[in-house]
């Protein structure tokens, strides 16, 4: 038998990192951790590494790296500790590597998810961002390394799982005609519009069906999270965005539909549980036991379909005014996004005022083009000084 595939996952002590763990602990003879990464968790990280032996960990600096160091000594294991975007990016390509697993959360996953990518590595990616801040350049460096790129989001792995047979090998979608993007409209589906200027951050991440972290969990509520999905889709899987529709599923069942021009319709579905995609990416082209219970259709009994209303989902309109300007329009809404809901989650703004901020940010600043990563982290930077400079205004 081969040797295990050795796994960076990067974002350990997450939502996703965990899930993986999950899955990768259910097949010791496959996978082995080659490293774990945190950022405020360490004795959760501390934890996982006794647990995984990993080879390497990186944690965001130096003092909490000399912690880390000596208590995994106290535990008998010889686990190197690296620090910062550098320890990431040295993880995240080191020759030993096979797959890693982007499930840092945000634009700080944009580097060294590009690392790995740069370094040819099978790419299993959650960290939408990255490509939402950097679509064309991230797909230029897929192509010129020849790194295998597969998607965690639920719905993007789903739309993967209904491309053609020939999709992964030619990038090839001929004869689809729109790609169906279903979102469970989150926590706040039936809330009254009136109501909606009063939410808690503990209400916008009680997700009905899905247990994420707190960013994509209020992304989930504001549906931010379906815009940016919007303008992953179109970089995966070279679509335009009129080619996708949001489709409101509220049963969490189907994770997104191909519509081909034959009239066929093909769908994916599972229980809401991201282990599913995280072991469809880590054997693809195999298939391994995840853990999740098989689906009991009798037990869901009805799937329901609604269109999203725009009202009700400001962020959606924004995002997909984005993904038609493109350029820089996606990296600034993310960026604004960011720091609006940053705010919402320490209480200084109101939930509708998440909209409000990155509306106005995106209102302030010209498209631009972005030709390196340079142009990425400017435009990125110049949309969290300007929703800053909203917040600094109202008093927040
Ligand atoms: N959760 C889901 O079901 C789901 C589904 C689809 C896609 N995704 C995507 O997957 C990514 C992770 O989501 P999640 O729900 O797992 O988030 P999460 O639970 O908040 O975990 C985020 C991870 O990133 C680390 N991190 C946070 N800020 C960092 C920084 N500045 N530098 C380095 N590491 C940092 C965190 O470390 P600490 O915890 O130690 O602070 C944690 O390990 C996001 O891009 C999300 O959109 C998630």
């Amino acid at each position: 038998m081969s040797r295990p595939q050795q796994i960076t996952v990067l974002g350990a002590t997450g939502s996703i990192g965990l899930s993986t763990l999950d899955v990768i602990a259910r097949h010791p003879e496959r996978y082995q951790v080659f490293a774990l990464s945190g950022f405020t968790r360490l004795s959760e990280l501390l934890a996982l590494c006794v647990r995984h032996v990993p080879q390497f960990a990186v944690v965001p600096e130096v003092a909490a790296a000399r912690g880390l160091q000596d208590d995994l000594r106290a535990a008998g294991l010889s686990t190197r500790v690296l620090v910062g975007e550098e320890g990431l990016c040295q993880v995240a390509s080191a020759p030993e590597v096979d797959a890693v697993m982007a499930a840092i959360v945000g634009a700080a996953g944009l580097r060294p998810t590009l690392a790995a990518v740069e370094a040819g590595k099978k790419i299993l990616l959650a960290n939408k961002e990255a490509l939402v801040m950097s679509g064309a350049l991230f797909m230029q460096a897929v192509h010129k390394s020849g790194s295998v790129l597969l998607p965690i989001d639920s719905e993007h792995n789903a739309i993967f799982q209904c491309m053609p047979q020939d999709f992964s090998r030619g990038l090839s979608t001929v004869g689809v005609r729109r790609i169906l993007l279903t979102a469970s409209g989150g926590p706040f589906r039936q809330t009254p519009l009136s109501e909606l200027a009063h939410v808690s951050p503990d209400q916008a991440c009680a997700h009905p069906n899905w247990s994420m972290g707190r960013k994509i969990s209020v992304d989930s509520a504001s549906m931010m999270n379906k815009g940016l999905e919007l303008i992953e889709a179109c970089w995966l899987f070279d679509a335009k965005p009129s080619q996708v529709e949001v489709v409101i599923h509220p049963q969490s069942v189907i994770h997104s539909l191909v519509d081909y021009v034959d009239g066929s319709v093909l769908a994916q579905l599972g229980n809401p549980d991201m282990r599913t995609p995280i072991a469809n990416a880590l054997a693809w082209p195999e298939r391994i036991d995840s853990g999740v219970a098989p689906l009991d259709l009798f037990a869901i009994a009805r799937l329901d379909f609604e269109a999203p209303d725009e009202e009700r989902f400001p962020c959606l309109r924004l995002a997909q005014q984005a993904a038609e300007a493109g350029n820089s329009a996606p990296a600034m809404l993310n960026a604004a996004n960011e720091v609006a809901v940053a705010a919402f989650l320490d209480g200084r703004v109101g939930y509708l005022e998440i909209a409000s901020i990155i509306e106005d940010v995106l209102s302030l600043e010209p498209v631009v083009a972005l030709e390196d990563l340079d142009a990425v982290f400017t435009a990125d930077a110049k949309a969290r000084t300007l929703a800053g400079q909203w917040l600094n205004r109202h008093g927040r």
